[in-house]
């Protein structure tokens, strides 16, 4: 029944919108504090595009890295609040919250330890991993934030180019939740993370789809991305979680 969205990739007009899951909760649209928007200028631009494409609710997500950087609850409440003060100068009127997407490195299982991860919702924490190999103990921190009551979301599964379906299966079913960056189906970052990122949707192995905002490229491709069958079919009849942050 899928076969429909493979063979025939018809890039459409654009006639709808991300109305339907009303949250964005991966992007780096908080200014200055890593690689997305560098001031409020930059991050006012982004936030204006999100909300042109009916997205109503914006949870930023800065990256927590131990080597590039080193952000904590303090940088990134301050980034926030710069923000929200520049939205409201400029009478914008747009929810935004922050969490952050921790990178898997040496430093977070120690912040599990201490119940210092950042969370969006009901506790859900968004964290990627290297793009180069995959970390050997991945199942056993899923399973101790799981174990500290943590509801993991693995960002951006189809980018990891080391792992096959199978494997990212089997995160999910070790009660990870897994998150496409929606630009992956225009072909954004490459041949193989758009089959993959098809292969996701079509196994129904997707929970969550996000923008992962850094610039006005990536704002861009988001609206492109409305003219993909694939992201059609997500908005339109999938069970996301999305709105479950509202
Ligand atoms: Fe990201």
């Amino acid at each position: 029944m899928f076969d429909f969205f493979k063979k025939k990739e018809v890039k459409k007009d654009i006639t709808l919108d991300y109305s339907s899951i009303q949250v964005d909760m991966h992007s780096h649209v908080l200014p200055g504090i890593d690689d997305g928007a560098k001031n409020p200028e930059e991050s006012i631009v982004l936030i204006k595009k999100m909300m042109r494409l009916g997205i109503k609710k914006i949870i930023a997500t800065p990256h927590i890295m131990a080597d590039y950087y080193k952000n904590n609850e303090e940088t990134i409440g301050n980034a926030l609040n710069i923000l929200k003060a520049e939205l409201k100068r400029q009478q914008i009127d747009i929810e935004v919250e922050a969490a952050a997407e921790h990178y898997f490195d040496e430093t977070l299982e120690g912040r599990i330890n201490n119940h210092t991860l950042m969370t969006m919702g009901d506790n859900y924490v968004l964290f990627e991993l290297s793009f180069i190999s995959r970390p050997k103990n991945i199942f056993e921190i899923i399973k101790k934030m799981k174990d500290l009551g943590y509801k993991p979301i693995l960002a951006h599964p189809e980018r990891y180019s080391y792992m096959d379906i199978a494997q990212l299966k089997a995160i999910r079913e070790s009660g990870c939740d897994l998150q496409l960056n929606t630009i992956s189906l225009t072909g954004y970052y490459g041949k193989d993370a758009k089959k993959t990122a098809e292969n996701l949707v079509d196994n129904q192995l997707i929970d969550f789809m996000s923008s992962d905002m850094h610039h006005p490229r990536h704002a861009e491709a988001f609206e492109n991305s409305l003219r993909m069958p694939y992201v059609e079919k997500l908005l339109k009849d999938y069970p996301l979680k999305n709105i479950m942050l509202r």
